[in-house]
């Protein structure tokens, strides 16, 4: 999340005000029970299965339409589905969103792109980034572990599908601090994720 955690454009965005945390916490009945009918198997899924999953999401476009948000001054994330060995969320990208480079901790993910188009980054030492660009219908994986950025590229919003098994208890969140060095700091996998990137470094990584 994120992955959901979420995001922002910058490190003094405000925290996620407390009428907002039913985005996190109680996703609509009728689309989670759709989402349920989607589920390929009992047990913790793998990537394949989840990127799999999240493109048979974007596939339908009445799942995921309703839970978008269109938020220029925070990137959105809303809760579709769970149980005690997935969740899956809708992300909303609006100019300048992005997350900054994190992991899932020990939940693999699955995402595919939905609307509009965000781009991918993994790091390349010792300064560089991959960009994998993504538009409707392209889908990425990635194990526990799997550490990557997600930034908006175009539309209003753009919108992903994430899908983590386990569910996403936590998020690792990486910053260089003023000696250079990298460090991850580990976050709550519903709360925000803010964009600490490693901007100092190459600007091209944030
Ligand atoms: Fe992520």
């Amino acid at each position: 999340m994120t992955h959901p955690a979420a995001t922002s454009t910058s490190s003094d965005a405000p925290a996620l005000s407390p009428q907002q945390w039913h985005e996190v916490s109680a996703p609509p009945a009728e689309l989670s029970e759709r989402c349920a009918a989607l589920m390929p198997r009992d047990g913790v899924l793998d990537v394949v299965e989840l990127e799999r999953l999240a493109l048979d999401i974007v596939a339908d476009p009445e799942l995921w339409q309703p839970l978008v948000i269109e938020d220029a001054h925070r990137r959105r994330y809303r809760l579709l589905y769970e149980d005690d060995r997935i969740d899956v969320w809708v992300l909303s990208w609006m100019g300048g969103q992005g997350t900054g480079f994190h992991d899932h901790d020990l939940s693999a993910v699955g995402l595919a792109c939905a609307q509009g188009e965000v781009v991918e980054r993994q790091m390349l030492l010792p300064n560089g980034a991959t960009n994998v660009h993504m538009t409707s219908g392209d889908g990425r994986q990635g194990p526990p572990g799997y550490i990557h950025s997600v930034a908006h590229v175009e539309g209003h919003p753009a919108v992903t599908i994430h899908a983590y098994s386990p569910p996403l208890e936590r998020v690792g969140q990486y910053r260089v601090d003023d000696e250079g060095v990298l460090r991850r700091s580990i976050e709550h996998g519903r709360q925000e994720l803010l964009d600490n990137t490693i901007a100092a470094i190459d600007p091209d990584r944030a």
